[in-house]
C-alpha cells in the first residue's frame, strides 16, 4: 500500500504526518509532494526523514493520495490520479458538491465512502466540526433549522494565515504598521466577518459551504441553515455558536446525555466550574468539544450550544485519515484497477 500526501509541507500536511504516526492505517510506503519551492527538503515521519518531491503534472503511483495543496491543484490533478487507479481523499472544496463524489465524515456517513469513483471529499472544516456534534441531535430530535455564528482560527487560511497572525501581532506590539496579505484586513486584535468570496445572496462562500455541505452529509436537502462566518485572531481551533429548532423537543440534559455517548465528541459543559469549549482546550484534540447547552429562548424545545474543534485535525487531517482507515477496515483499499 503506497500512500501519498500532496501538500505535505503545509499546515494540514504537517498534521497529516502526525495523525498518520498515531493511526492504525497500514501502509508500506509514504510519498511526500509539495510545490517546487519545497523540492528536496525533508520531513520527519516516525524515525525517518522523507524527501519532499515536486508534485508531478500527471499520475502519482500510489494507492491512496491525501490531497491538501488547494483547490486548483486538486481540480487539475485529482481526476488524473483517480484515473490512474488511486483513491484520492481531497481536502479542497473542488469536488465536495459533485454528485459523483461522496462527502464523508466517518462518524456520520461512513458507508458513503464506499460509493466513491476515485475521489472522496473531506468536508469544509467549519462544517465538519459542527456536524459531529449536530448529527446525534439530528438523529434523535430532527433538526429543522440551524443558525450558526462562527469564530474561525487563522489556520483555516493555511500556514501563511497562522504566520500572518504571529508576525502581525509582533508588528502591532512593536508599533509597526500591520500589512495584511492573506486576510482582507489586519487580523491581530481584530475580527473579520469575511471568509472566502461574497456570493450574490450576500453570504460568503464559507457560509454557504456550511449550508450545502451539512445538507449533503446528513442526506437532508430540506435542512434550513444560516451562517455568519468570522475570522478571529486565534491559531488553530474553530468555535461555533449554534441555535437549533428541532422537530421533537429536547432538554439540555437529554442532549448532553446523548452527546456523551457520541463518537468524536467530548462534552465540556460545567459553566460553574468555568468549563466550556474553547480554542485553547480543543487545540490538539481529536474530539470536538461541545458545551454551553441550554434551552433556546427563541425556538420552543430547541437548543443553543457552543462547539470548539481543532480545524487542522477534525476539520482536515484527522477526518481525511479516518476516511482512509474506514476504507481499509472495509477491505476497500489496495486493489488498484490499472
Ligand atoms: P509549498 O510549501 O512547497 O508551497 P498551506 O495550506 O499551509 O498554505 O499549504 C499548502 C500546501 O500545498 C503546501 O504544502 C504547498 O507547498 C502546497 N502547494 C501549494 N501550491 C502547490 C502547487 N502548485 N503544486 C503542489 N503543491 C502546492
Amino acid at each position: 500500500m503506497r500512500l501519498a500526501i500532496v501538500g505535505a509541507t503545509g499546515a494540514v500536511g504537517h498534521e497529516l504526518l502526525s495523525v498518520l504516526e498515531r493511526s492504525t492505517l497500514h501502509f508500506d510506503e509514504l510519498l511526500l509532494y509539495a510545490s517546487p519551492r519545497s523540492a528536496g527538503s525533508t520531513l520527519s515521519f516516525q524515525d525517518r526523514k522523507i524527501t519532499v518531491q515536486v508534485t508531478p503534472e500527471g499520475a502519482i503511483d500510489a494507492d491512496v493520495i491525501l490531497a491538501s495543496a488547494g483547490g486548483s491543484v486538486s481540480k487539475a490533478l485529482a481526476p488524473v490520479w483517480a484515473a490512474n487507479g488511486a483513491v484520492v481523499i481531497d481536502n479542497s472544496s473542488a469536488f465536495r458538491m459533485d454528485e459523483r463524489v461522496p462527502l464523508v465524515i466517518p462518524e456520520i456517513n461512513p458507508q458513503a465512502a464506499l460509493t466513491h469513483q476515485g475521489i472522496i471529499a473531506n468536508p469544509n472544516c467549519t462544517t465538519a466540526i459542527a456536524a459531529v456534534a449536530l448529527w446525534p441531535l439530528h438523529q434523535a430530535f430532527g433538526i429543522r433549522r440551524a443558525i450558526f455564528s462562527t469564530y474561525q482560527a487563522t489556520s483555516g487560511a493555511g500556514a501563511k494565515g497562522m504566520d500572518e497572525l504571529l508576525s502581525g501581532t509582533k508588528d502591532f506590539l512593536e508599533g509597526r504598521k500591520v500589512t495584511p496579505s492573506t486576510f482582507a484586513h489586519p487580523i491581530p486584535f481584530n475580527l473579520i466577518p469575511h471568509i472566502d468570496a461574497f456570493q450574490d445572496n450576500g453570504y460568503t462562500k464559507e457560509e454557504m459551504k456550511v449550508v450545502w455541505e451539512t445538507r449533503k452529509i446528513f442526506g437532508a436537502p430540506e435542512l434550513r441553515i444560516s451562517c455568519t462566518a468570522v475570522r478571529i485572531p486565534t491559531l488553530r481551533a474553530h468555535s461555533e455558536a449554534i441555535t437549533l429548532e428541532l422537530e421533537r423537543p429536547a432538554t439540555p440534559d437529554e442532549a448532553r446525555e446523548l452527546l456523551r455517548q457520541a463518537p468524536g465528541v467530548e462534552v465540556v459543559d460545567d459553566p460553574n466550574a468555568r468549563r466550556y469549549p474553547m480554542p485553547l482546550t480543543s487545540s490538539g484534540k481529536y474530539d470536538v468539544e461541545v458545551g454551553r447547552l441550554r434551552a433556546s429562548l427563541v425556538f420552543d424545545g430547541g437548543l443553543d450550544l457552543f462547539v470548539s474543534g481543532d480545524q487542522l485535525l477534525k476539520g482536515a487531517a484527522l477526518n481525511a485519515v479516518q476516511i482512509a482507515e474506514e476504507l481499509q477496515r472495509q477491505g476497500a483499499l489496495g486493489a488498484r484497477v490499472f
